[in-house]
């Protein structure tokens, strides 16, 4: 008899985002006439720019001629676009990784689950509170969690890493044990960043502990200051202890085409539960291969293209208006008397609101402005109290959303 997941069940509530777009359709049936601002979901709204559009049109006349057609490609991604990815993400920063170091994949969030696989099932996972959902809930899914415990509004087995307001949303090194630790700088959803010596405590730790951390850098390109990290292998030490996964979809406008990378160094070697001295390179390898088929041509062709220096240039233009974006809001929320975080080198800004109670701040902007953001304590029990407004809108709507609130 088939027995299905019981991990599953330990889930709590929806997945965040499905959550907000159920209550916003409800909403919209109820209020058919309202014209909503969408400042919930980092989705982008700036159209792919036209060097990548360009590239992507030659791709699908290639794919339609005989003479050009490509069928499978391969398994880690095309050398053009590893080596552009090398050449801008790294080499031009002064850090040293291999090529065949570059794994191209279809999406940070698949990565962020898929490189679960290779911990093995007692490891103890650590997450900073609030974190994005994706990072706890598949570790769940794992059957890495235990139970889930509703005094403490978290589960047994997972280590939780506060970034509240008393530590300016850093947490300190873990206390206890942790095998694998998941941080997202820029943080989603804090907009926070980590300087060079603060990450430099998390490897330390993690080499001197053995602990892998995922180092999720999805919104690097929206650093402003110039000694802040971009990538976590621009700390000494980082190759024996990280695997960073970056991503094209805040970074491009990929969100809705698909492609990131993760970078899993040859020197990150550990035991497996079998007491084998493994590389995670060579699984992640042998998982890539056997479970995964490559991103499109066209989209890898894409990708390339936004490296190029005319495509960088053309979303390094996207990326300061989504910047802009985040000053507005910002600037607007302050005005309109709120405590805000956030959005400086992050297109997230990070509320507090008045009364402590996320979803209840929620409705109220919801029902009285028509403004759809999201509330902090679906992060984690750590974001209670505060609310997610995203620079991904349009420039009307992000002005209009402020006019809305009064900023
Ligand atoms: C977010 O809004 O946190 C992200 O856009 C969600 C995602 O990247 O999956």
């Amino acid at each position: 008899m088939f027995i299905a997941n019981g991990d599953y069940s330990l889930l709590q509530g929806n997945y965040l985002f499905s959550e907000i777009a159920k209550r916003t359709a409800a909403f919209k049936a109820n209020h058919p006439r309202a014209e909503l601002i969408r400042m919930g979901i980092g989705d982008c709204t700036r159209p792919l720019v036209p060097a990548v559009v360009d590239a992507m049109h030659r791709a699908v006349d290639e794919m339609g001629d005989i003479a050009t057609f490509r069928g499978y490609g391969p398994d880690f991604g095309y050398d053009f676009l590893r080596e552009a990815i090398l050449n801008r993400d790294y080499l031009k920063r002064g850090i040293r990784i291999d090529v065949d170091e570059i794994f191209v994949s279809d999406g940070a969030k698949c990565d962020v689950a898929n490189i679960s696989e290779l911990f093995s099932k007692d490891c103890i996972v650590g997450i900073v509170d609030p974190v994005y959902p994706v990072y706890l809930d598949t570790n769940v899914m794992a059957g890495r969690s235990g139970r889930y415990d509703p005094k403490l509004r978290g589960y047994e087995r997972i280590v939780y890493l506060p970034a509240v307001e008393q530590n300016g949303f850093v947490p300190d090194l873990p206390q206890v044990p942790v095998d694998v630790l998941y941080l997202c700088y820029p943080n989603n959803p804090t907009g926070q960043t980590l300087s060079k010596e603060q990450l430099k405590r998390f490897v330390d730790w993690a080499n001197a502990c053995g602990a892998v951390i995922i180092y999720d850098s999805a919104y690097e390109a929206y650093i402003r200051s110039v000694d802040i990290p971009h990538s976590i292998f621009e700390i000494d030490g980082a190759k024996t202890c990280a695997i960073e996964i970056r991503s094209m979809s805040k970074t491009a406008g990929f969100t809705g085409t698909r492609c990131s990378y993760s970078v899993v160094p040859r020197e990150l070697v550990r035991k497996d539960s079998l007491n084998n001295t493994v590389s995670l390179h060579d699984l992640w390898a042998r998982r890539m291969s056997t479970k995964f088929n490559g991103v499109s041509y066209i989209t890898q062709v894409g990708a390339a293209a936004a490296y190029s220096d005319e495509g960088y240039a053309q979303l390094t233009g996207v990326v300061d208006f989504y910047m802009e974006n985040a000053r507005i809001i910002r600037e607007g929320m302050e005005r309109a008397g709120y405590t805000v975080y956030g959005g400086q080198n992050a297109p997230y800004v990070w509320i507090k609101a008045p009364h402590g109670d996320s979803w209840r701040f929620f409705n109220e902007i919801l029902e009285g402005h028509h403004i759809i953001g999201t509330p902090g304590a679906g992060f984690g029990a750590a974001g209670e109290g505060y609310f997610r407004m995203t620079a991904f809108a349009s420039r009307e709507n992000t002005l209009a959303a402020m006019r809305r609130i009064g900023g």
